[in-house]
Parts: C-alpha cells; sequence; structure tokens
C-alpha cells in the first residue's frame, strides 16, 4: 500500500519506518526542508536507538521517500497519516493548528477517494473536525473517510514499542476504512480493537493519563515511606507483582516529563473542565507531580543540613529520561531552574543533550561528568542514562569538595557508594 506520513517528528518518522519494514511503500512529507534533507540522506534529526539503521535500510532501498511537495504527496498516496505536533495551548488544551494546515491542504488536492489517519494526540471529537476541515476545502465532493489510529510508541524505545504494540486502535464507522486499516496492520500479531473514533481519542488520553497517575501514585507513596524510612522500591515491587497493578510505571523519582504525559493530562483536564466533568483525581495527579522536584531540593536541603546558597550541585543528566534527547519539560530542567533561583551554582552533564552556552542558561554544560562534579558539594542523579550505573564513582569522589550523591532516579546501588564513602540519599530508598 502507499502511505503517506505528514510529519516527520518521532511520531511520524517510526510509523513510517516500522510501515517499511511490514511491506508497505511511504512517503514523508515535512515542511522543514533541512529535516527534508537531512532524512533523505539517511540522517535523523533527533535521538533515538535503533531507528538510523532503519532509516538508512528503507532510504537505500527507495522503500521510504522524502518530499515536501503536500500537492502530488497527496495525490499519489490513498492512505494518509497526521503525525505532526499537536503542543500545548494557552489554556491547556491541544492546539490543533497543525493538524488543520494539514486537513485543509488534504481537503485542496485530493484527487481520489482517500482514508485520512490521525495519529498524533488529538482531543475526542478532532476526527470530525478534520473530516470539516477537508470537506471545507474540497472543490469536487470526493468521499473520503477520517479514522482515529493513535500511537503509543515511547521515546528511547520507539521502534520496539513501534514493532511490538499491545493493541492496536481503530476508530473509525466506516466498514470501508476499517478494512484498509487492518490490511495496513496485518502483519502485527496484537489484538485490534475498532472502535468510534471518538472512543479511540480518549483511549489515548486516558492511558497517558493512568500512566501519569500511577507515578504521582508512587511518588506520593514515596514521600510517605521517607518519613517511616521504607524503601519504596520494595513497595513498588510488592505490589507490581499484582497482575491487577503491574510493574510499570511504578518507579519513583522527580516526576514525570516529556511532550507527552504533561501536554495530554492538562488536555484531558481541560476536556473534562469544558464538559462540566472536573477529574479531580487527574487535578492531584498533576499537583504532585509538580510538587515532586521542589520535595526533593527540600530533601537536599534537610539532608545537607543547611541552605544551598552559593553551593556547587553537580546535576547528572538533562534529557527528561533515558536514550532520549529531547528535554521538553524535563524534570532535570525543572529541577535547576529552582536550584538557580536559590543561587546554586549549577554545573551539569548529559551523554547527548547539548545546550549551546550563553543566553538565560541557568547552568554550566560540562563535557565530561570529571569536569561536571569537580569542585561540587553534591552531584544529583536527574536521568536514568544506563551510562551513570557504569561511573567509577571512586575516581570522582576525588574531584568532588563533599562526597553527597542525591539519587533522583533511585538508580545507584546506594550500599556500595556508602562503602566508598559516600553519603547516599534517594527517593524513599534506604
Ligand atoms: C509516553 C507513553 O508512555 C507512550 O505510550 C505514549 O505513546 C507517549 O507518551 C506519547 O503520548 O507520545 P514518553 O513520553 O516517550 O511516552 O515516555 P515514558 O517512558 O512514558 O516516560 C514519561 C515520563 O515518566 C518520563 O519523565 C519518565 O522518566 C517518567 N517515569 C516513567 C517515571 O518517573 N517513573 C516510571 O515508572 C516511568
Amino acid at each position: 500500500m502507499n502511505i503517506l506520513i505528514v510529519g516527520t517528528g518521532y511520531v511520524g518518522t517510526t510509523t513510517g519506518l516500522i510501515f517499511c519494514e511490514m511491506g508497505h511503500q511511504v512517503t514523508g512529507l515535512d515542511l522543514d526542508n533541512r529535516k527534508i534533507q537531512a532524512l533523505q540522506a539517511g540522517s535523523l534529526h533527533f535521538y533515538e536507538p535503533g531507528l538510523e539503521e532503519l532509516l538508512t535500510k528503507h532510504v537505500q532501498s527507495s522503500q521510504i521517500t522524502f518530499t515536501k511537495n503536500t500537492e502530488s504527496a497527496v495525490k499519489e498516496n490513498d492512505v494518509i497519516f497526521i503525525c505532526v505536533g499537536t503542543p500545548m495551548g494557552e489554556d491547556g488544551s491541544a492546539d490543533l493548528t497543525y493538524v488543520k494546515n494539514v486537513a485543509e491542504a488534504i481537503g485542496r488536492y485530493m484527487n481520489q477517494y482517500k482514508v485520512i489517519v490521525t495519529k498524533s494526540t488529538v482531543p475526542v471529537g478532532t476526527a470530525e473536525l478534520v473530516a470539516e476541515w477537508i470537506e471545507a476545502n474540497q472543490t469536487n465532493p470526493i468521499p473520503f473517510d477520517v479514522v482515529s489510529n493513535p500511537e503509543f510508541l515511547r521515546e528511547g524505545s520507539a521502534v520496539r514499542d513501534a514493532l511490538h504494540p499491545d493493541r492496536i486502535i481503530i476508530g473509525t464507522t466506516s466498514a470501508k476504512a476499517g478494512t484498509i486499516m487492518k490490511e495496513l496492520y496485518q502483519n502485527f500479531s496484537c489484538p485490534i480493537i475498532e472502535t468510534h473514533p471518538k472512543a479511540s481519542e480518549m483511549i489515548k488520553y486516558a492511558a497517558n493519563s493512568f500512566l501519569a497517575m500511577k507515578i504521582s501514585f508512587i511518588n506520593e507513596i514515596a514521600r510517605l515511606c521517607d518519613v517511616l524510612g521504607i524503601n519504596v522500591m520494595d513497595i513498588s515491587k510488592g505490589i507490581g507483582l499484582d497482575h491487577r497493578i503491574g510493574t510499570q510505571f511504578l518507579h519513583a523519582g522527580l516526576g514525570y516529563g516529556g511532550s507527552c504525559f504533561p501536554k495530554d493530562v492538562n488536555a484531558l483536564l481541560k476536556t473534562a473542565l469544558d464538559n462540566h466533568r472536573p477529574l479531580s483525581v487527574l487535578e492531584k495527579v498533576v499537583e504532585v507531580n509538580n510538587e515532586q522536584p521542589l520535595y526533593f531540593i527540600e530533601k537536599m536541603k534537610q539532608t545537607m543540613g543547611e541552605p544551598l546558597v552559593n553551593k556547587t550541585i553537580a546535576v547528572l543528566g538533562l534529557a527528561f529520561k533515558a536514550n532520549t534527547d529531547d528535554t521538553r519539560e524535563s524534570p532535570s530542567l525543572v529541577l535547576i531552574e529552582h536550584l538557580a533561583s536559590e543561587q546554586v551554582e549549577v554545573k551539569a552533564h548529559d551523554p547527548v543533550v547539548h545546550f549551546k552556552s550563553g543566553g538565560t542558561m541557568k547552568f554550566q554544560q560540562c563535557e565530561t561528568v570529571e569536569e561536571t562534579v569537580k569542585g561540587a558539594d553534591a552531584v544529583v542523579i536527574a536521568t536514568n542514562w544506563p551510562e551513570y550505573l557504569r561511573l567509577d564513582w571512586a575516581v570522582l569522589k576525588s574531584f568532588m569538595k563533599r562526597p553527597i550523591i542525591f539519587d533522583g532516579r533511585n538508580m545507584l546501588d546506594k550500599a556500595e557508594l556508602e562503602s566508598l564513602g559516600f553519603q547516599c540519599f534517594g527517593v524513599a530508598s534506604f
């Protein structure tokens, strides 16, 4: 099948390449010329393990091509996936400007029946809006169907997640479009759920919100465990092994970040308010998440027994989680912002994120971990990069002013660090 993917971010690029793996012919469309040129040359414009290999393979075999010519891309493809961004608007709702632009262009250039698929996370009712935007821009009434087919892949494990999804959701009221979609996904072995587009859109928001809720739940339990002297990781394991709860997304830390959970939880809250059905549990989820970096800083102050002003703190990790160069809503940056506002001198490191120095940057970015910890009063582990598990702490200790580690990801071996003479504090990890 000939598939057009509109938007070459991590969702669009991964989706397109996974369809190549499934034997389909794919065109990637983006208005950003630099992205198109890089992708056509086999080079990814973001960091995602394993994706560049797939890109090189399918560019070389011409199974995927990239273009910025919207008219020919729309005319030559019969299934069009909308994978553009839906950033958070000022009132918390999802901004559909890019989706609308794409829908209008599809309407303008449509030459025969097409299935238009919303892959981006879009509010309930967007499939209907997309249909209206397309129709309003058609010069001749050409039939089409709009399908909601949300994506559940995670940054950092996008290829694996997209190749082995737990489920595929197809939201459509059209039998014809449903058949085409099932044909597209015929090589996947997971369950396929066919439902109404509105239900499909809601499934995506409810899934992300539920996972965010698990994280805020365990972070709040961790705060209580801190007082009671209980290791929260034992709690996560003890409750997670109950299959009704599940072990994933119960890792206590600095709170959730990234381009999805904060944005999607807020968008669902906005939908709930607009419909006069506030989601009080979810409101609390956001509140707990916003408090978590502050809670951690409070803990740092208490354990150091003094204010942090004029201290030097080394922050390891800037990305919102491991295996990505994405820093959107990163708990690490939130933490740095708070530390800097308390006149703390922050030095930071990340294996893949490299900010340009100067401007309003609130910290000094160092190239190596050694340089980062040099002269530090304490080290904070802010991102769960596997690299940080392999550090030689005996050597690093000799660079530090004081041997104190605050493990915001509960990932280091505390006993081992203590045997090296460190004081090590996690999030309710004893
Ligand atoms: C999330 C969802 O997991 C995907 O299913 C979804 O497709 C995606 O959003 C999206 O809507 O596009 P992602 O934001 O890439 O994926 O990252 P996650 O792995 O879910 O992590 C989100 C945040 O939660 C990170 O800051 C992570 O460190 C944090 N987290 C995760 C925890 O603090 N504890 C955990 O136990 C798990």
